[in-house]
């Protein structure tokens, strides 16, 4: 498994993004803990960061890809507002183990 990040680096309402062996991720923090989710918005397959590692928010938490606006809930994906309302982000796995978040071996990582 790869480690991403300690999870106290983590805050509600911000994401961290990671280059993984199966494409960019971004990774959250919601109320059930991490979740990550390919950096590719279902609109137009477009990356959600406005510049590297930084991305949107609304002031109700939910992720907001630059370019035209759709809304996206951290825990579960789905995008709630926007040009692809009803479609949803691509989980990828992840767990927590000693205060890290690891990247699960399903998305290619390195497994040892
Ligand atoms: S590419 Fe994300 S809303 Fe259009």
């Amino acid at each position: 498994m790869k480690k991403l990040c300690a999870v106290d680096e983590l805050a509600e309402g911000s994401a961290k993004a990671f280059d993984t062996p199966g494409g960019g991720i971004v990774l959250l923090l919601t109320v059930e803990g991490p979740r990550a989710w390919r950096n590719v918005c279902p609109h137009q397959g477009r990356s959600l960061d406005f510049a590297p590692g930084e991305f949107l928010f609304t002031p109700t938490g939910l992720l907001v890809c630059p370019h035209h606006g759709a809304c996206f809930e951290p825990g579960s994906g789905a995008c709630t507002d926007g040009p692809c309302q009803g479609s949803a982000l691509t989980a990828v796995p992840v767990t927590v183990k000693d205060g890290h978040v690891w990247l699960a071996p399903q998305d290619g990582a390195d497994r040892r």
